[in-house]
């Protein structure tokens, strides 16, 4: 398991109850956290339009899924910014889980990216793409930026790009999330490291720490409020 995805594990495993558990984990992608949970015991279930051929997934969006048991626990990973009516994702989340239930956010903090955080990433980017094509097609257009001498002006580009994506803030989110679940965790978290990487979350972690470059990851964990 890469270092990131270690991290987050790390992260979200205390806030889920004890195995034997229903999770339902929304935009999954190819499964890799469901997979994770149904070794260490949960009964699991991935949704995600896009999810590939699994007997853990379903290929269905939040808003077309429909079960008849409820879940102990929601995962959502780097999905919540995607979906387009975010009071309604948030509602439907809430009406899947039993009165106990829990949630656990990982999100892309998106607007607290700046000059100094793209820096670091152009820093630290590898030479192929990876997973984070995202941050590599930004990162791209910066070090043209760079090169020649103009402002970086990270903020405003990931500004457009995310509108032009229509992307939920962390702010959004984070109202959303407050408004039907209690705010059991939250904290800024690493995001920004591109993989493979020369740096683990934890050197992303330090240098956040040292105010030298901004958290752009989001973490949150509540239960549902009565
Ligand atoms: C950035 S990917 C994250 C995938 C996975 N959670 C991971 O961390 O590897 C965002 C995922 O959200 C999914 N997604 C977008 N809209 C969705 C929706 N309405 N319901 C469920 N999943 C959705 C996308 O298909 C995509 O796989």
């Amino acid at each position: 398991m890469d270092p990131w995805r270690r991290d987050l594990v790390g992260f979200v495993k205390p806030y889920l109850p004890a195995v034997p558990a229903r999770v339902l984990e929304v935009g999954c992608g190819d499964g890799w956290l469901c997979h994770v949970l149904a070794d260490a015991g949960y009964a699991v279930r991935g949704i995600d339009p896009q999810a590939p051929e699994d007997p853990l997934l379903s290929r269905v969006g939040l808003e077309e899924f429909h079960h008849a048991d409820a879940f102990d626990a929601v995962l959502v990973v780097l999905s919540l910014h995607h979906i387009r009516d975010l009071d309604r994702a948030v509602s439907k989340i809430a009406d899947l889980l039993v009165p106990s239930g829990r949630i656990v956010v990982v999100e892309f903090a998106w607007d607290r990216f700046d000059d100094a955080t793209a820096l670091w990433c152009l820093k630290h980017l590898p030479s192929e793409p990876g997973e984070h094509n995202w941050l590599h097609a930004l990162c791209v257009q910066l070090r043209e930026r760079q090169l020649q001498g103009q402002p970086l002006q990270a903020d405003a580009l990931i500004h457009g790009w995310a509108a032009d994506e229509g992307f939920h803030s962390s702010a959004e989110m984070t109202r959303a999330l407050r408004r039907r679940f209690s705010n059991d965790a939250f904290e800024w978290a690493p995001l920004s490291v591109p993989e493979p990487a020369d740096v683990t979350a934890e050197e992303e972690r330090v240098a956040i720490h040292s105010q030298r470059i901004a958290a752009t990851g989001l973490r949150f964990a509540g239960s549902l409020r009565g």
